[in-house]
């Protein structure tokens, strides 16, 4: 059974990981599905519990800069830089990994991606346990990221030791990846820390595609993973709500029941009140932070295809967009 704990049983959890269980716990992101990243078992518990390709790697998780010497070969000076700006908090960085860790945790690649979260419960977690905590998002694979600890128990009970209840996190979309294994740093994965975040520590980055090209290897095994893919296919309508209502009426010619899922001005300039309504066009963040929940929605309401706003890229906007894109089939407009 999946047991349930607060900040108060951090300790509990704790233990657990300790004896090479897995337990999920929530991050400034999205909540984790954590296991010691020394304990090959463990750690494969992760996969499984998933269903995760074990071609994918891991993020290891660590709750204090210290340690981060234990476990890598080199630390270049960008990277140092951008820890001093941004740790703890959401960027992820890869680095040359010195073979301490499992080596399932990295897949066999010989880079680590390493980060000391933000939040109170997974920092309490990681002090307690005092192991580098391998980490993925805590969903099936294939379903959006938890932002609750209802999504992980939906997705995961009977299948982890348990999960610590931190409510709803903040930012609502991954880690940005950022890899400084090598000469020019490379954004693998948009995220909470935003591209001008970076270069205004360590000046211009290159940022990965975010589709590849099928037999091209990608720079972050993730990126070939297709990510969650509601019933109802997605549709991103760029442009007007001239546009969007267009769409949604030859849709509704074609005998299709259609679902939106837009910000508040979005749905009043539609005169729908039954919208799927991420948040005010006008608070990036927030639009974020709901993402992911509203996209398990999808899933629970009746409609054939669904009509997604186009979002601003500015910002945090980047990494919404590069979410929203992936769960899409399609761009129109
Ligand atoms: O916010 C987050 O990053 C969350 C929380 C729990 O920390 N974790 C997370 O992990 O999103 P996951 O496994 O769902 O995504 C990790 C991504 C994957 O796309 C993976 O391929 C990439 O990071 N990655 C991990 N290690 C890598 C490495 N050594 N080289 C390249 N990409 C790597
Ligand atoms: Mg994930």
């Amino acid at each position: 059974m999946t047991q349930l704990w607060t900040l108060e049983q951090i300790d509990q959890a704790a233990e657990q990981l300790t004896k090479g269980q897995t337990v999920a716990f929530p991050t400034e992101t999205v909540y984790g599905l954590g296991a010691d990243a020394t304990n090959e078992q463990a750690v494969e518990a992760i996969f499984q519990a998933k269903g995760r390709p074990s071609d994918n790697p891991l993020i290891v998780h660590i709750g204090s800069r210290n340690v981060l010497s234990d476990y890598v070969r080199d630390i270049p000076d960008h990277a140092q830089k951008l820890m001093d700006a941004f740790w703890p908090g959401p960027l992820t960085i890869i680095l040359p990994s010195n073979g301490k860790l499992a080596q399932n945790v990295t897949a066999g690649l010989d880079t680590v991606g390493m980060r000391m979260p933000n939040h109170p419960h997974a920092l309490e977690l990681l002090k307690a346990c005092s192991l580098p905590v391998a980490a993925p998002s805590a969903n099936r694979s294939g379903k959006p990221s938890p932002t609750t600890a209802e999504h992980v128990y939906y997705d995961l009970n009977g299948r982890i030791a348990g999960i610590v209840d931190g409510g709803k996190t903040g930012v609502g979309v991954e880690s940005t990846v950022l890899d400084c294994s090598s000469e020019n740093p490379m954004i693998l994965r948009p995220g909470g820390i935003t591209r001008s975040d970076i270069e205004s520590v360590i000046g211009p980055v290159d940022v990965a595609p975010a589709m590849i090209e099928k037999n091209e290897a990608p720079r972050s095994p993730g990126m070939k993973y297709k990510h969650y893919a509601p019933d109802a296919p997605i549709w991103i309508v760029r442009g007007s709500a001239e546009n969007m209502k267009r769409v949604a009426d030859e849709a509704k010619r074609e005998g299709k029941t259609v679902q939106f899922l837009v910000s508040e001005e979005r749905a009043q300039e539609l005169g729908v009140d039954d919208a799927l309504v991420l948040g005010s066009r006008h608070q990036p963040e927030v639009l974020t932070s709901h993402l992911y929940d509203r996209l398990r929605q999808v899933d629970q309401i009746e409609a054939d295809l669904i009509l997604a706003e186009s979002f601003s890229e500015k910002g945090i906007g980047e990494a919404l967009m590069n979410r929203l894109e992936r769960a899409a089939s399609k761009v129109v407009g």
